[in-house]
């Protein structure tokens, strides 16, 4: 049987299982957790030399092989090219990106030493899953090393249209590499016809029904695969964390007041700042709700190193202080904005103690809180997704989230009063259609449907098994 070898940038190490990851180190390791196999990436350390050989570590049929960087590669690969070059621009911020020409030389050189290091652990009939931005030329560096294992690679961020995508200098090397892969995953049809348009550009014939590509004598699948969650088993969380003394203490905190929350990395993507101007209009427009509602809005802080980050973190801050400047009284705190961490058995239970969460970022690529809070609601008496339309799940949850425009700071308010104020019945309705959906995709659905379109028959064979 082939072994499954997943790459990318942040591997979920067992030892540090628990905090911010973002949304593809959870999914990843979901998704492993039954699979087991070999994640391979950084070991999220700089050291003053490049690690010569992988360290390795074993945990639940996984096998974590990691490698440092030097500062150089993570300031050009990583702070660079990555997060000031793709990350904006893939997420529609072609105005944010800071490109160098010393930052992509540095993503191409870690991405020719990853596929150093996994050119001495490939096995011929090793299946490859690539993961992310920050690995896109991989499979072409292998390739080069006459690796012709099947490799596939998952895009977990937006993929903008084609005139956005040529915003990236030089994209032909980056983004356009990846047409070395067998098959190439997106979390919506939109992102994939985006990709798909871009090939076209750059000389590829699209098949008639837009899943495959005929480009430079090579054929790539492409294909739609919404990352998903453990659903059943994050209900399970959140129905245990609700009894511990930690969320009892939480919700006592609260004193009877309903509980807005919202939970995301620091990055501009994610909307805080056109959300806390919503909250704010909500609190100017409607009195009523005074001292009868909290915001609690948890923001780990994220790529403190990026000179967009740490602007983006003096201005949430700032407005965080005018709103309760303004509106607070001395019993009561209208936003408790907090920059720390939390375990993921704490955060589901803060969800299900929450009558609304607003998921509103510019652009995501899903949004897996999305998918969680919606989960750890208690189906007799759920609280109320307020959704961006801009985020990948909304493609999902649409049925029966409130979906807004993020920009639209009015009608995120109105939307804000019709969730904290919508009747059981509806609440009710909605919510089970939204789990309707998490149930019957969840995370071994996403790998057993990425795999099977990967590599048919050895999906098929393990499911014989
Ligand atoms: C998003 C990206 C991931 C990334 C995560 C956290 O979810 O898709 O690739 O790992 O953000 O960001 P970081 O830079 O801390 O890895």
């Amino acid at each position: 049987m082939s072994r499954i070898v997943v790459v990318s940038n942040r591997v979920a190490l067992p030892q540090k299982s628990g905090g911010s990851a973002g949304g593809l180190a959870v999914a990843v390791n979901a998704a492993l957790k039954d699979k087991g196999g070999i994640w391979f990436g950084w070991s999220g350390r700089v050291a003053p030399e490049p690690s010569d050989a992988p360290e390795v570590t074993h945990r639940a049929g996984i096998t974590y092989a990691v490698i440092d960087l030097t500062g150089e590669d993570y300031q050009e690969y990583y702070n660079g090219f990555a997060n000031r070059v793709l990350w904006p621009v893939l997420h529609y911020r072609a105005d944010l990106a800071e490109f160098s020409r010393a930052d992509l030389s540095g993503y191409m050189r870690v991405n020719r030493m990853f596929a150093d290091h996994l050119a001495r652990i490939l096995k011929p009939d090793d299946i490859v899953w690539i993961h992310d931005y920050h690995m896109m030329p991989l499979a072409r560096h292998l390739r080069e090393r006459g690796h012709m294992n099947r490799m596939g690679f998952f895009l977990h961020i937006p993929m903008p249209p084609a005139d956005i995508i040529q915003a990236v200098p030089q994209h032909a090397q980056t983004v356009g590499a990846l047409a070395h892969y067998d098959l190439v995953g997106f979390q919506t049809d939109g992102d994939r016809d985006n990709f798909a348009r871009y090939l076209e550009f750059s000389g590829g014939r699209i098949t008639p029904d837009g899943t495959g590509c005929d480009i430079g004598g090579r054929q790539v699948t492409l294909g739609t695969f919404p990352v998903a969650i453990e659903t059943a088993a994050f209900a399970r969380r959140a129905r245990h964390a609700h009894r511990t003394r930690y969320v009892k203490a939480f919700r006592e905190s609260l004193s009877d007041r309903k509980l807005i929350i919202g939970v995301d990395r620091l990055d501009y993507s994610k909307g805080i700042p056109n959300r806390f101007d919503a909250y704010e209009h909500f609190l100017r427009t409607v009195p009523e709700w005074h001292d009868r509602v909290s915001y609690v809005q948890i923001t780990p802080k994220s790529r403190t190193d990026v000179p967009e980050y740490q602007e983006m973190d003096r201005d949430v801050s700032h407005k965080a202080g005018q709103i309760n400047g303004a509106y607070s009284d001395v019993t009561w705190t209208p936003l408790r904005y907090v920059n720390r961490t939390y375990s993921r058995s704490a955060l589901a239970g803060f969800y299900r103690v929450a009558d609304a969460a607003m998921v509103t970022p510019l652009r995501d690529g899903m949004n897996l809180v999305a998918k969680e809070f919606v989960a750890a609601q208690d189906p007799c008496d759920p609280g109320v997704l307020v959704l961006s339309q801009f985020a990948g799940a909304a493609a999902e949850l649409g049925a029966g989230a409130l979906l807004v425009n993020p920009h639209d700071t009015e009608s995120m308010a109105a939307a804000l009063k019709r969730a904290l104020e919508m009747p059981l019945a509806e609440r009710r309705e909605r919510h089970s259609r939204m789990m309707r959906v998490l149930e019957a995709r969840d995370i071994d659905h996403w790998a057993e449907a990425f795999l099977e379109a990967l590599v048919p028959e050895e999906t098929s064979a393990r499911r014989a098994i």
